[in-house]
């Protein structure tokens, strides 16, 4: 497959950034070739809350409109690319990009940016809240992970990770207890794998939020760990560091404020909350992957018909059976967290690799522990299931003080 001309990468950048993006409009006709279009202006819409891009083919005597996502839209704008317009203008809420392409199919490209960015253009919900590690200037993280191309633009192959990562730091964000932390935040990222997100953490409140902070990452991946190591010492950042541990046998030097367990597997996010609560960390993030421990167990109680039987219609069906499994793993896992004094939430989370396991479980230390109620509810919920989560198995000790 041919490789992109420069142009069509930034073309294409420009378009997929739904952000910045307002308008490209594709015109001209290369010398000596046919083109069934005068002009095609593509522009971002809302459609039911979705973002399409709206792609309007104008030919001498109509406009063919339609709105276009995901693969659909990925192939109009290859699509686009591969005619023989001469002119490509693309209006971004930066600057524009003018391209004028020769008849043989050499590219002049012409940037203004604008001074004070406008940030009217674009009809998506992103809009209203901006990315918060922008990647519109060069950035050193962006591009130490190959996120960004030195020239500051987000890689198209890369966008759905630097969605990601902007969505992760909003979840922490929005927490709104940043201020309260101690200096430095001491962060530990249980299994943070290719670390994407544990480099995120550390940058933004070092660098952007300007608190200062440590990080480790955590994860039984030597390979993985050496190379994470090898970025942070490029990029010169002493204070993130990465470990090769299980989690559980993990003993950090310092109390961590922060604990991360993002896609660990299975029983990896019970340990990592489980660590998270014995170390007493105030704020706890998890976006828990697959889900096994459960499922063995409700497949016990299936077997000696004790699985209650007004969810027989639910149960009966494979795939929903799977599903209530996961659902209550993590509804255990918040109650737990709830009865020992976290304030916790669970909220949806982008997540490019495991679209289906898209939640994030998010605890801010807060409350007394043992509220009556929340035991209550645990108790009624495992009564109902007869299961017994592995959170409650590894935090049996504390549970056990409160009545669990
Ligand atoms: C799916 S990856 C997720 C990586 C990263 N947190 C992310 O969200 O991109 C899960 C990682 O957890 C690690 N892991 C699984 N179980 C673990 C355990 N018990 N202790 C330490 N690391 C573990 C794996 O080696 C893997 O790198």
């Amino acid at each position: 497959m041919p490789m992109d001309a420069e142009y069509q990468r930034l073309v294409k950048n420009a378009l997929r950034d739904e952000v910045t993006f307002v308008k490209a409009t594709f015109s001209g006709r290369r010398r000596g070739y046919e083109l069934p279009w005068r002009r095609v202006t593509v522009r971002p819409v809302l459609v039911k809350g979705d973002r399409y891009l709206q792609v309007s083919h104008l030919d001498e005597k109509q406009d063919y409109t339609r709105n276009v996502v995901g693969q659909e839209a990925v192939a109009e704008i290859d699509a686009l690319l591969g005619l023989p317009f001469s002119q490509i203008h693309v209006v971004t809420t930066e600057g524009e990009v003018q391209v004028r392409i020769s008849r043989k199919g050499i590219a002049r490209i012409s940037r203004r940016r604008v001074e004070e960015p406008d940030d009217t253009p674009s009809l998506t919900h992103d809009r209203e809240k901006p990315y918060l590690l922008p990647g519109t200037e060069p950035d050193a993280m962006l591009q130490a992970r190959g996120i960004q191309t030195p020239d500051g633009l987000i890689r198209a192959s890369k966008h759905r990770k630097f969605r990601q990562i902007n969505e992760f730091l909003r979840l922490i964000v929005e927490t709104d207890t940043l201020d309260a932390l101690p200096t430095p935040i001491r962060i530990v990222d249980c299994g943070c794998g290719s670390a994407d997100l544990t480099f995120a953490a550390y940058h933004y409140l070092n660098h952007i939020l300007k608190h200062p902070t440590e990080a480790v990452g955590i994860d039984v991946r030597a390979d993985l760990m050496a190379k994470q190591n090898a970025v942070s010492a490029e990029l010169g950042w002493d204070d993130l560091r990465f470990e090769v541990s299980r989690i559980i046998a993990y003993q950090p030097v310092e109390r961590p404020d922060i604990v991360l367990a993002l896609h660990a597997c299975d029983t990896a996010t019970d340990e990592a909350l489980a660590q998270a609560v014995r170390w007493g960390a105030r704020l706890i993030f998890s976006a828990p992957c697959c889900h096994h421990h459960l499922q063995a167990q409700m497949a016990e109680q299936g077997r000696q018909n004790a699985l209650p039987v007004a969810f027989q219609p639910v149960l009966r069906h494979g795939i929903l059976k799977e599903r209530m499994g996961d659902l209550l793993t993590d509804g255990f896992r918040a109650q737990i967290l709830r009865i020992l004094g976290y304030s916790t939430d669970v909220v949806q989370f982008i997540s490019p690799e495991h679209t289906a396991k898209n939640l994030m479980i998010r605890a801010v230390k807060a409350t007394a522990p043992g509220d009556p109620q929340s035991v209550a509810e645990y108790h009624g919920l495992a009564d109902t299931w007869h299961v017994k989560p592995y959170l409650a198995e590894l935090l049996a000790q504390p549970l056990a003080a409160l009545g669990v």
